[in-house]
């Protein structure tokens, strides 16, 4: 044994099928998976970025631009990837938007790493250099946002219309960012210190397929997309109390098989009358109760309908458990699950109107506490994306009524942000100040793409905004409407600083996590649609990612 060791031939530890890449090779079959990740979503980047049509195994279809919805959408086979991926999903939970901007960040710090690598600096120095430009940029964020009045309607029209431009909902922008203002003012309170709280949970988004964008609408409290129960009822009420009932006016079936013999007419006649008394019970229960509408989460029995009708009861079966949720905030009312147990304290009150057109319920509470924004669209494909730009939207308007702080984009804070990281860099000793330098580097890469997804020379358009940036114009920025370099804050490309603050951060950290990797050892096959015999190295460009080598290909 120990004589085979001196002979050189290693102990085999691990099993046939596992694949083990170590070093070099790891990290550069790392960096090109994650590479291969960013390059995937760069072309949606900016207004001007292109869409992609991503088809599911199962022939389904969506067209987006978001980055994360790409992402997710994409199958995906690659530990390196996934990882990529996160950053994407953590942006979204944490900002809501940038999700491109942060993969693509992220795709860019490895690919300047590498160069750093081949020039033989240490791993560890780059991940030291680039955890400190994080650090630095953050700080440099705070030092250049723009502390704004968070009432200031036009601006927060403009950070909504920022978000959704280049999605969607950018044909109907000023409409749609409108409402979405509404929609956040309706739902941010101010607590104690006097801060702006915005509870989105109290925001609810109803997509409607069949009318155009430009119909969409806000509307104070929530919609039931459902028909009264009987042609006989109803169909709006003013000043209405409102049951919302989770317990079917039904007949009561038992739990066990049961089988009723009769043995003469009467006695189906009897067991039929009780069945009635029943269902009337229930009825009389409502009436008592004082409800002038009820929306039940379960089923309403023929019968009960007929005398819910008669008693003038507008009333509504299966309605969604979530509208139910979201109406008791409305209305005010508690949900009902017991009939006999109620009292009248559990109704709510408020208007219920019909939309024939759309032959859905409007229910309106006093002093609402919720609102619908209703998207309208004319088909799903883009009823969809509009809702996805929409929620982005929704997200920075929301962090900039609670937050205050903003800054001018179209790659107008990455330059400046650049700009100060080189002059950090400086005061870095060591290797680690190549990798400061870098880190300034790769931020450059969001004016580049926008510049190049918009048609213009990415060069040029550098120069340009350095050269503003040098003369100490901190909001120069390219606004790919006019093509020019300008004070984009006030071209009013404005962009909360928390996401970007976020966009920095997560994408450095992933940088870091697949820098510090030098030794993959995987129980199977690491690259799905490669034959596996390659020594163990490296796997060029996206070779290595599975599901995305065949169909994405063509996207990269
Ligand atoms: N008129 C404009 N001119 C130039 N750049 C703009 C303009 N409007 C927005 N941008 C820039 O576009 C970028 C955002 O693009 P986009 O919304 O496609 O990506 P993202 O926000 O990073 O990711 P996603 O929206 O997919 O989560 C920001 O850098 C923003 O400053
Ligand atoms: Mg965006």
């Amino acid at each position: 044994m120990s004589q085979r060791m001196q002979q050189g031939q290693p102990m085999i530890v691990m099993s046939e099928d596992s694949q083990r890449v170590k070093d070099k090779n790891a990290q550069d079959y790392n960096i090109s998976a994650a590479r291969a990740v960013a390059e995937a979503v760069r072309s949606t980047l900016g207004p001007k970025g292109m869409d992609k049509m991503l088809v599911d195994s199962m022939g389904s279809v969506t067209i987006t631009n978001d980055g994360v919805t790409i992402l997710q959408e994409m199958d995906i086979d690659n530990p390196t990837a996934e990882m990529i991926i996160e950053v994407a999903e953590t942006q979204e939970d944490e900002a809501g938007d940038g999700t491109t901007t942060a993969v693509a960040i992220a795709g860019e710090l490895l690919k300047n790493a590498e160069d750093l690598l081949e020039q033989d600096i240490h791993p560890t120095a780059i991940i030291k250099g680039f955890h400190l430009a994080s650090e630095q940029a953050r700080a440099e964020v705070d030092d250049i946002a723009q502390d704004v009045d968070t009432n200031d309607e036009e601006l927060l029209r403009s950070v909504a219309e920022t978000s959704m431009t280049g999605k969607g909902a950018e044909v109907n922008k000023e409409h749609l960012s409108q409402l979405i203002v509404d929609a956040v003012r309706a739902v941010t309170v101010e607590n104690a210190d006097g801060e702006n709280v915005v509870d989105l949970e109290f925001l609810n988004i109803e997509a409607q397929t069949g009318r155009s964008v430009g119909e969409s609408d806000l509307l104070e409290g929530g919609i039931v997309d459902k028909d009264p129960v009987h042609d006989n009822m109803p169909t709006a009420a003013e000043n209405a109390d409102i049951l919302l009932l989770n317990q079917p006016i039904e007949v009561e079936e038992t739990d066990v098989d049961t089988e009723v013999s009769v043995t003469d007419p009467d006695q189906l006649q009897k067991f039929l009358d009780r069945e009635e008394e029943q269902l009337k019970e229930k009825v009389d229960q409502i009436v008592d109760l004082g409800a002038d509408v009820v929306f039940c989460q379960k089923g309403i029995d023929d019968l009960a309908q007929h005398y819910l009708a008669k008693e003038g009861i507008l009333a509504v079966r299966r309605a969604k458990k979530s509208d139910l949720e979201f109406l008791k905030e409305v209305v005010g009312a508690s949900i009902v699950s017991d009939l006999e147990s109620a009292t009248a304290e559990d109704l709510g009150y408020g208007d219920v109107t019909r939309d024939e057109e759309d032959e859905l319920f409007y229910v309106e509470g006093e002093g609402a506490h919720g609102v619908t924004l209703l998207l309208r669209g004319s088909t799903d494909h883009v009823v969809d994306e509009l809702e996805r730009g929409i929620n982005d939207a929704l997200d920075v308007v929301a962090q900039t009524v609670s937050d205050g702080r903003v800054l001018a984009g179209g790659g107008a804070i990455e330059v400046e942000l650049a700009s100060r990281l080189r002059d950090y860099a400086d005061s870095v000793s060591g290797r680690e100040q190549l990798a400061v330098e870098a880190f300034a580097d790769s931020l450059e890469l969001v004016p580049r793409v926008l510049a190049e997804n918009a048609g213009l020379d990415s060069i040029d358009t550098l120069v340009d905004l350095r050269a503003a940036h040098d003369d100490g114009d901190v909001t120069a920025g390219l606004n790919v409407f006019s093509n020019d370099v300008e004070n984009t804050f006030e071209a009013g490309v404005v962009e909360p600083a928390h996401a970007k603050e976020q966009a920095v951060t997560s994408a450095s950290e992933a940088a870091n996590l697949v820098l510090k990797i030098d030794d993959i050892i995987s129980a199977g096959d690491l690259s799905t649609d490669k034959g596996g015999d390659e020594e163990g190295g490296a796997p060029g460009g996206a070779g290595g990612m599975g599901g995305m080598g065949g169909g994405m290909g063509g996207m990269m």
